[in-house]
């Protein structure tokens, strides 16, 4: 059975139709790209996912529950955890902190156990503070856990909202651009990185224009154009698929920097 499965699902924003009757299936642990030019509707197909929007159409279905119109604190708790296109970390915060703030959304302490720190209370930050340490080394920043957090160079911010989307125990990852920024080396150590959250069954759902990273780390794409699903298949069938190749050479945005 699929992990998630969005049927059917659309957007509007006014009279514009964002995202078009949009229908794809990830495989648990597989590594799923979702790939399209600029404005194609990618980042608004995670916003339906995650529950920041909710979708005028359509169905979401995780891990076999229909999650369209939860809170996305909800969605996070079910297990579906997101980095974002425009990096959103807690700026003045230190590295550890801010992956603490996703180790926290697994907590049940209610704040008067916090205020009282009970043992049970106690117990769980340490644990915590364990999981969060253990994601920072994962990502490779186990030795800036007491740095700023935008005292940390742009790639690194990058592995460190992955670090926090790791702490909230995800099945589902959901990276938007998450090489976006990222020199040849970072986004090398990036493709390594992916096949270790692969490795720990974690199921990935990315969108990213660098096609390198694309074809070397997705098992599967879809890709999107004005909101609509245009193909679907395996990188190396996507690479030589006509349309595809059209919607990208009829890109005319200098920023969309995709290339095959
Ligand atoms: N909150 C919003 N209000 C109105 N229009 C929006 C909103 N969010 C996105 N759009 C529009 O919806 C369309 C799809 O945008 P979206 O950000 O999903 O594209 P994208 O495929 O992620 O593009 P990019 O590769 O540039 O990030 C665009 O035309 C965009 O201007
Ligand atoms: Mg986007």
């Amino acid at each position: 059975m699929s992990l998630l499965k969005l049927d059917k699902l659309i957007k509007d924003f006014g009279g514009l139709r964002a995202v078009d009757e949009v229908t794809f299936e990830v495989e648990a642990g597989d590594v799923f790209g979702l790939i399209g030019p600029n404005g194609a509707g990618k980042t608004t197909v995670f916003n339906l996912i995650t529950g920041n929007y909710e979708p005028n159409g359509g169905d979401v279905i995780f891990d076999g529950t229909r999650i369209n119109g939860l809170a996305p604190n909800k969605i996070v708790s079910l297990g579906v955890a997101r980095t974002f296109q425009t990096i959103r970390l807690f700026k003045s915060l230190s590295a550890l902190e801010n992956v603490l703030s996703g180790a926290h959304c697994r907590m049940t302490s209610g704040s008067i156990a916090a205020m009282l720190k009970t043992p049970f209370q106690r117990r769980e930050e340490k644990e915590a503070l364990k999981l969060a340490l253990t994601e920072l080394d994962f990502v490779g920043l186990g030795d800036q856990a007491e740095t700023r957090a935008d005292g940390l160079s742009y790639g690194n911010q990058r592995l460190l909202e992955i670090a926090r989307a790791l702490a909230t125990k995800p099945k589902l990852l959901i990276l938007d651009e998450p090489a976006g920024g990222m020199n040849e080396q970072e986004t090398d150590a990036l493709i390594e990185i992916i096949a270790r959250i692969k490795a720990r069954g974690i199921t990935v759902l990315l969108i990213e224009h660098d096609m390198s990273l694309v074809m070397q780390a997705c098992e599967k794409l879809v890709v999107i154009e004005y909101g609509r699903k245009i193909a679907e298949g395996l990188p190396e069938e996507i690479k030589v698929n006509k349309k595809v190749i059209e919607a990208y050479l009829g890109t005319e945005d200098e920023e969309d920097e995709t290339c095959f």
